[in-house]
């Protein structure tokens, strides 16, 4: 999603509307823009492109030198007009834009409706105008409604508000990102420095809990609480065409360094830090205590993602398999009441996805699907939809969203098996602390990685493999996948055991082996490399320091230490980045590989 917010002289329409359009990079299904008008604030948003709120707002004399615009991406209900920003109260007195998630809106809106408040939208953030119209009622003056109403809330948030009847925008941050844009008597709110760099390139990154108070003379920085922070500019060096990918060479690039973020995310309010228990909004404790067998549908970059989910749910004892979707109608086994079909599609419009679903619901089953666009067909379709929240991918190639589907796969897999067995799995209390602590480790294995160097060195080599086993098989699959669509360059996965039952015969010191290690039967996967060493090929470990196979292997791609249940999650993260580098120095086009389209609705 995208935030805009702009006080000055003159009309503010056109830096908003400009502003919406240089978001649009991050992907969104609605925007809407509010301005204060003398007369109130007048609200314009629509559901679609930016391009057609213009069109509707048209000769619509739509004036005021103070407004707020959005770029909205579905988190909380579908892309309707309704559920667009900027959100209002009742009154249209205040009116906010909002990126992230407010964990709490659902207490909020049934206490704020108990006195009468009434809603329109879907969404979470709708909350946050009628709780500051509610402290205004109160008594409050203007700021300090808007503090006592930011402090009620929990969870992430970038939030943009305006006041009807004053030349002033209020905003804070919490876990979501915002920067002020400083001009000569005019001041910008935005999501990301390119929304306003037309205008100006002098920028405030705001911390989070921060508050700014922004008007006609300037920019005001406190703490929730009123106490002055400090918080110096910045000049941006970006030309406005380079921004949308930020300081990144390509999305896929932006999108790699994404994932801590995005894992954050995905986890964001589904770990009940009260009992430990998995937590997740729409399955009750017991939903899934009926259920005989799972089966995961999916495909491309989503299968290999269902099958770490199948394999993690299978060790925790319950019968599952993860199918291709598009095999699914001639090779599915049998389907009966008692069986959950899941289908994992980021995009949630993949046919062959689709059509398994269908098909599986025809047949009896519950569907559940595990997806990253709200509004999606799958998302419309499935019985139930859990959104992994990953943000807009662009890049053709899956990397963040694999990433988010693998951990929320994974939470969705504990929740089945206490179901299934009346206890919580006996691997959830020492899994939980390495899940909370993903986005961390990620961070740390970003901040330093081999990666770019590995790719250098491997550099025209004939073929590229890659070996795991169990939940390192499907990361194998998905390494090769990644390194094929986007290098053009050969490359196979397979289970490490398989190398010496044929592919051996294509080992050679030119192609090249990563082995990926996850600490269950490390030995045995060591061996399979050594296999392929003896015969010449260099073999480069993705493993914690310290890990026996670093002194074995020709090249090292270090990982921190974690679970196995999440060690392979990491070590993809090093693929992803031997990918795109290799990739960048062929000189591919990244973002766009030939022939692949990043949603095939098509069977
Ligand atoms: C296309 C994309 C793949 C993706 C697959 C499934 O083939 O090129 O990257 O993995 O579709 O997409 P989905 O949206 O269902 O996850």
């Amino acid at each position: 999603c995208g935030i805009i917010g702009r006080v000055g002289d003159g009309n503010a329409l056109e830096p908003l509307l400009t502003g919406l359009e240089n978001l649009e990079y991050r992907g969104y299904d609605s925007a809407g823009i509010a301005v204060q008008n003398g007369a109130g604030i007048d609200v314009q948003k629509r559901s679609g492109k930016v391009d057609e709120l213009r069109e509707s707002i048209g000769d619509t004399v739509l004036e005021g030198e103070v407004g707020i615009g959005h770029t909205r991406w579905s988190t909380h209900g579908p892309p309707t007009d309704e559920n667009a920003h900027p959100h209002t109260d009742e009154t249209k007195d205040v009116a906010v834009v909002h990126n992230g998630i407010i964990e709490n809106y659902a207490e909020l809106k049934s206490e704020l409706s108990d006195y009468g408040h009434t809603f329109t939208s879907d969404t979470d953030t709708e909350v946050i105008p009628h709780l500051i119209q509610f402290y205004l009622d109160e008594g409050m003056d203007n700021e300090a409604a808007f503090r006592r109403a930011i402090d009620e809330l929990e969870g992430s948030y970038a939030v943009t508000a305006m006041l009807s009847g004053e030349h002033v925008l209020y905003a804070a941050r919490q876990g979501s990102p915002l920067v002020v844009g400083i001009e000569d008597g005019e001041y910008f709110l935005a999501s990301d420095v390119p929304a306003f760099l037309e205008y100006t390139d002098s920028v405030v990154y705001l911390e989070d809990g921060d508050v700014v108070i922004v008007d006609d003379d300037g920019v005001e920085y406190t703490d929730l609480e009123g106490n002055p922070v400090t918080r110096e500019p910045e000049t941006v060096e970006w030309d406005p065409e380079q921004a949308g990918k930020g300081e990144y060479d390509h999305f896929m690039l932006k999108e790699i360094y994404e994932q801590p973020t995005a894992l954050a995310q995905a986890l964001e309010g589904r770990i009940d830090p009260e009992n430990g228990r998995i937590a997740l909004e729409n399955f009750e404790p017991g939903t899934f205590a009926d259920i005989s067998s799972v089966q995961f549908v999916a495909c491309g970059t989503s299968y290999h993602a269902a099958l770490y989910g199948s394999l993690a749910l299978k060790q925790a004892g319950v019968q599952s398999t993860a199918l291709l979707a598009n095999e699914y109608s001639v090779s599915a086994p049998p389907i009966g009441d008692d069986t959950l079909v899941v289908a994992v599609t980021q995009s949630g419009e993949t046919a062959d996805t689709l059509n398994a679903m269908r098909h599986a619901k025809a047949e009896g089953a519950s569907t559940v699907t595990v997806t990253n666009v709200v509004g999606s067909t799958a998302a419309r379709e499935a019985d139930e939809a859990l959104f992994i929240r990953a943000g807009p991918e662009i890049g053709v190639a899956a990397t963040k969203t694999f990433s988010s589907q693998a951990v929320m796969l994974t939470l969705l897999g504990q929740r089945i098996a206490a179901d299934l067995q009346g206890e919580v799995p006996a691997n959830l209390e020492s899994l939980l602390p390495e899940l909370e602590a993903m986005p961390d480790s990620l961070e740390a294995l970003l901040e330093q990685s081999d990666a770019e160097a590995i790719a250098e060195r491997y550099e025209n080599s004939q073929s590229y493999f890659f070996i795991g086993r169990g939940l390192g098989f499907p990361v194998a699959l998905e390494g090769a996948l990644k390194f094929k669509e986007i290098t053009y360059e050969h490359a196979e996965g397979f289970a490490s055991g398989e190398l010496k039952h044929g592919p051996l015969a294509l080992v050679t010191p030119d192609t090249p082996v990563f082995a990926v290690f996850n600490g269950v039967e490390d030995e045995k996967t060591l061996k399979n490399a050594e296999e392929a060493q003896t015969r010449g090929a260099p073999v480069v470990a993705v493993c914690p320091d310290g890990h026996r196979a670093v002194d074995i292997a020709d090249a090292h791609l270090a990982i921190p230490e974690t679970e196995p249940d999440l060690a392979g999650l990491l070590a993809n993260v090093q693929l992803q980045l031997v990918s795109y580098y290799a990739a960048d120095l062929l000189d591919r086009p990244i973002d766009k590989p030939r022939n692949l389209a990043k949603s095939v609705t098509v069977e």
